[in-house]
């Protein structure tokens, strides 16, 4: 390991050739008391001793090095699982900035109040300080950052995250700016946690959590609430998006961007394998990313977009060789699970792995007992870099990014919501996507299955205002611009017997093709209030088994029910006064008396 020191690095002297960095660390460390400060170069050898350490320490078990290859398990306590949204802050000058879908504080008591939980809290640690990008390394797209943090595990995970360490170090002293980010386990204690954004000052502020979402700083807290911020001001979108490539049996790939919250199906959707008869045929799937996308208009008029980050952070429950055989392939090896179960000969375990494995200890590291819960947390999560997915893409690495021909928002609708639709224009289409609701899921704390209105998936993640978002999302709709198609899925409708109706996964590939249809101009659609539904026989379910009933109410329209909708809509844009832009609520109108 390079650079440890026991002393306080002296301003200009510490790792970085640029000043406003240095000197940042050194106040950093002068509130904070460190023992030692270590500046990541993101070397194999610095990762191996970090992962040493951490062994040493119990932070990871090691796993069965025969079935799993240089993987870890990490246990988090068990208060400190899932993002923590009721203590995550947006802390702009002004309330207003904000908007209702955040917490608000004002700066200078946001500083003051999570400065006194950082005070000296790093004694006896090590602090890290992670330089790291967010997209490609050569990339006008992208974004740069440094994290400090006392959590190795914060660091292993940013390392496999992110383009971290030397080359990220490199533009940030070219660029001379930089996110900053101040993370600290703090105590883990629940009752002195925060996850603070000031992004006026390009800064974060998180202590008292190690879980991913609130520690690893260049994902929500940098890619989507810091940049959405600054993508408003410099013309661009940050968005809680998976990229796909969709290759057809001509040769021919569009790319897809697709916002559903969290664990709805990005991850899956991002690493698609075609289901029979399309595989054969020829039709793939390129997984560009599953989480974060960063898109802007290109010289062409056309929206290009990168995935800033370099790996996943994928939800393990429900992940098998039946259901994402890619995700499967990728974290045969080198990956950090969090939360997993375990078996007796020490391979990691989660509900839904797909085979007869059986686990012995919980992701508590307790006996596995079925009447105590899972054997996996419901989050629980696998953290690999994505170039170990078969299915990943050159493309990914692209500087210039790739061309959007669709936008697709989707939730858990277990009722009303038909399986696909397409927005009329632009504006329909925002509206289409500030109208989003979805049953919520064990990613954040608190209850699981309550409906909940999450505009773009972007409720947790928006760092400003909606109503200024939604305006901001409009404004791309200029002369010259060749916007994408917009769609709404749902791949979560519920029959009577409470059953998906659809068989999800793979054959979401089927929904796939009709949008290409759509954009190619190959199939017709038919016309209804709510935007343009698949005619009869356009989604080819050949070989789909459906239960009875089930395709009228998977590609039907609910006059009734969808009114009632559209009046909920209504009185929740109205929340926002009269800073809700007026063209949205002339669309919601336009269609509510349809
Ligand atoms: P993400 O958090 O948005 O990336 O969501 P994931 O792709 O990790 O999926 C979250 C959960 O939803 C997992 O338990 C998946 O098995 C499940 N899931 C994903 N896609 C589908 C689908 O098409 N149908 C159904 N029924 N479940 C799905
Ligand atoms: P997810 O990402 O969208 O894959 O669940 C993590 C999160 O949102 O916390
Ligand atoms: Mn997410
Ligand atoms: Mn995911």
């Amino acid at each position: 390991m390079n650079a440890i020191s026991k002393d306080l690095p002296a301003p200009g002297s510490a790792g970085s050739t640029l000043q406003a960095l240095n000197q940042w660390v050194v106040d950093v460390a002068a509130l904070t008391r460190p023992d030692a400060i270590h500046w990541c170069d993101g070397s194999d050898a610095e990762n191996a001793a970090l992962v040493a350490k951490m062994e040493a320490d119990g932070t990871l078990v090691r796993l069965n090095e025969q079935t799993h290859p240089q993987s870890w398990l990490h246990r988090s306590h068990p208060d400190d699982v899932a993002r923590v949204e009721h203590l995550t802050l947006v802390c702009t000058p002004e309330r207003e900035d904000a908007g209702p879908n955040n917490h608000w504080m004002a700066p200078a008591q946001a500083h003051a109040k999570i400065d006194a939980l950082f005070d000296g809290c790093m004694r006896g640690r090590t602090m890290y300080v992670i330089p790291y990008c967010m997209g490609p390394i050569d990339s006008p797209l992208s974004r740069c950052g440094v994290e400090v943090t006392d959590s190795p595990y914060v660091v292993a995970n940013m390392r496999i995250m992110t383009r971290m360490g030397a080359p990220a170090l490199a533009r940030i002293e070219r660029e001379g700016s930089f996110v900053k980010g101040l993370h600290s386990i703090g105590e883990l204690d629940p009752e002195r946690r925060f996850i603070m954004h000031f992004p006026e000052e390009l800064t974060i502020k998180s202590y008292g959590s190690g879980y991913g979402g609130n520690a690893l700083l260049g994902k929500k807290c940098h890619a989507l609430r810091i940049a959405s911020h600054q993508a408003r001001s410099e013309g661009w979108l940050a968005e809680h998006m998976l990229i796909l490539g969709l290759e057809d049996p001509q040769g021919k790939t569009h790319y897809i961007a697709a916002a559903f919250p969290s664990a709805c199906g990005k991850t899956n959707l991002a690493m698609l394998i075609p289901p029979e008869g399309y595989r054969e045929a020829g039709w793939k799937i390129w997984t560009i990313g599953d989480d974060i996308c960063w898109m802007r208009p290109g010289a062409d008029g056309r929206l290009y977009a990168i995935n800033p980050e370099a790996g996943f952070f994928g939800v393990a429950p429900g992940t098998s060789r039946k259901s994402n055989p890619n995700a499967l392939a990728s974290i045969q090896s080198h990956t950090i699970f969090t939360n997993v179960g375990v078996t007796a000969d020490n391979q990691p375990w989660w509900e839904g792995i797909g085979d007869d494995r059986q686990p012995v200890t919980d992701w508590r590291g307790e006996p596995y007992d079925a009447a105590k819960g899972p054997a996996a947390h419901p989050n629980s999560r696998f953290t690999v870099s994505a170039k170990r997915c078969p299915s990943y893409s050159d493309k990914a690495e692209d500087a210039q990014g790739v061309p959007i021909s669709a936008i697709v928002f989707g939730g858990r609708r277990a009722s009303l919501v038909p399986l696909v639709f397409e927005a009329r224009d632009w504006t329909h289409g925002v509206l289409v996507g500030a109208a989003m609701g979805s049953e919520t899921t064990a990613a954040a704390t608190g209850a699981v299955g309550v409906m909940r209105r999450d505009p773009m998936a972007m409720k947790p993640f928006c760092g400003y205002n909606f109503a200024d978002y939604f305006a901001h999302w409009l404004s791309f709709d200029q002369p010259g611009a060749q916007l994408p198609k917009v769609f709404h899925v749902n791949w979560f409708r519920k029959g009577d017997d409470g059953k998906f109706l659809w068989p999800g996964f793979g054959d979401n590939l089927r929904v796939l093709e009709w949008m290409i249809r759509r954009v190619d101009g190959s199939a017709e659609g038919v016309e209804t209030p709510i935007g343009v539904l698949p005619q009869a026989g356009e989604i080819d379910l050949e070989g789909v088994a459906l239960a009875p009933g089930a395709r009228d109410m998977l590609l039907g329209f609910d006059r009734e029910g969808w009114r009632a909708e559209f009046e909920a809509l209504g009185a929740y844009l109205a929340e926002y006064g009269p800073r809700m832009p007026e063209a949205l609520r002339a669309e919601q109108q336009r269609i509510a008396e349809q």
